[in-house]
């Protein structure tokens, strides 16, 4: 049903031979404040009229922690999800469940690096910067879904990351060095993990019937709305730290216009860069019918 070229085998050996440790990009290393973190696509800061150039680069760093934090977030679900799948079969293929098994270890690690990298920003910054909180209940809401959406949310997720260094980030010279390397050292673990959804939506899918994979879709878009809900969260908090970090205090119409273009790029950033990625709308074409004219749907709507 789903066609691919993946195999849990390629993966773990792939996984090996790309492993690092949260100290081989952390260690003796500091965010250089004079430089953005972010490119413009993942901030949309160069669109807002209101701000200066220093304030335009205090938005981006402060969006650029908030990326961290925000990734360190939505990967809470996906560890539970995948140890589960690597024990469904405890004494079965053990190449399969020791990939899976990597890719849940690799994704605690990755969470630690976020949640580091939050810790020296805080450190460094000069100023209060909020996050939002409920990591855990927003866990268990995604995990309330049947296991197809929670493995296609998991997917966009994967995808996206790809996507964020590959096109934006790679030949972006003049962002701040150690920022690049938290996304590049990402992508790296996160080639094989999208690879490993596929083999796991794959095997999942086939015992679904259409009408229960159709299903699985709508509950992504609904994750999505929730997802779209956060990050609305996370921007007003991201305005009042600039607003502390500046010293300044916006207009009801300068909050809105910072709103409108960092959701716009957020948005893409965090839903749509995923929900349109060829992997992704491939998948989705080859296990529903009507999954890929429901996302594009959603995919205009974001993007307005
Ligand atoms: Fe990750
Ligand atoms: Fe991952």
């Amino acid at each position: 049903m789903l066609s691919h070229n993946y195999t849990y085998a390629d993966c773990l050996d792939n996984s090996i031979k790309v492993s690092w440790r949260e100290d081989d990009i952390l260690a003796g290393k500091n965010f250089d404040y004079s430089k953005r973190f972010l490119p413009n696509k993942l901030t949309g800061v160069d669109e807002i009229g209101c701000l200066n150039d220093n304030e335009k680069r205090l938005l981006n760093q402060i969006m650029g922690n908030g990326y961290c934090h925000l990734f360190a977030f939505v990967e809470e679900f996906i560890v539970p999800t995948i140890a589960e799948e690597a024990m469904k079969d405890a004494y079965g293929d053990e190449v399969k469940i020791r990939a899976l098994l990597r890719f849940a270890e690799e994704e605690l690690k990755h969470q630690e690096l976020f949640r580091h990298s939050v810790y020296l920003f805080n450190q460094g910054f000069g100023s209060e910067c909020g996050l939002i909180p409920g990591r855990e209940e927003v866990a268990r809401v995604v995990r309330g879904k049947s296991k197809l959406a929670v493995l296609l949310l998991t997917s966009v997720i994967e995808w996206f990351t790809q996507r964020h260094y590959i096109e934006h980030v790679q030949d972006e010279a003049d962002l701040d060095g150690l920022f690049r390397d938290l996304l590049k050292f990402h992508w790296m673990e996160e080639s094989q993990h999208a690879k490993m959804d596929t083999l796991l939506i794959g095997e999942i899918a086939e015992e679904m019937t259409m009408d229960e994979r159709e299903a699985a879709i709508d509950e992504v878009i609904e994750l999505g709305g929730a997802i779209d809900g956060l990050l609305s969260q996370q921007i007003a908090l991201n305005i009042d730290a600039l607003e502390a970090a500046t010293g300044r205090t916006f207009t009801a119409a300068e909050k809105e216009e910072i709103t409108a273009s960092t959701q716009r790029a957020w948005r893409w950033t965090f839903l749509v860069s995923g929900l349109s990625h060829p992997n992704v709308v491939k998948v989705v074409s080859e296990i529903t019918n009507e999954g890929v004219g429901k996302v594009t749907a959603v995919i205009e709507a974001l993007s307005a």
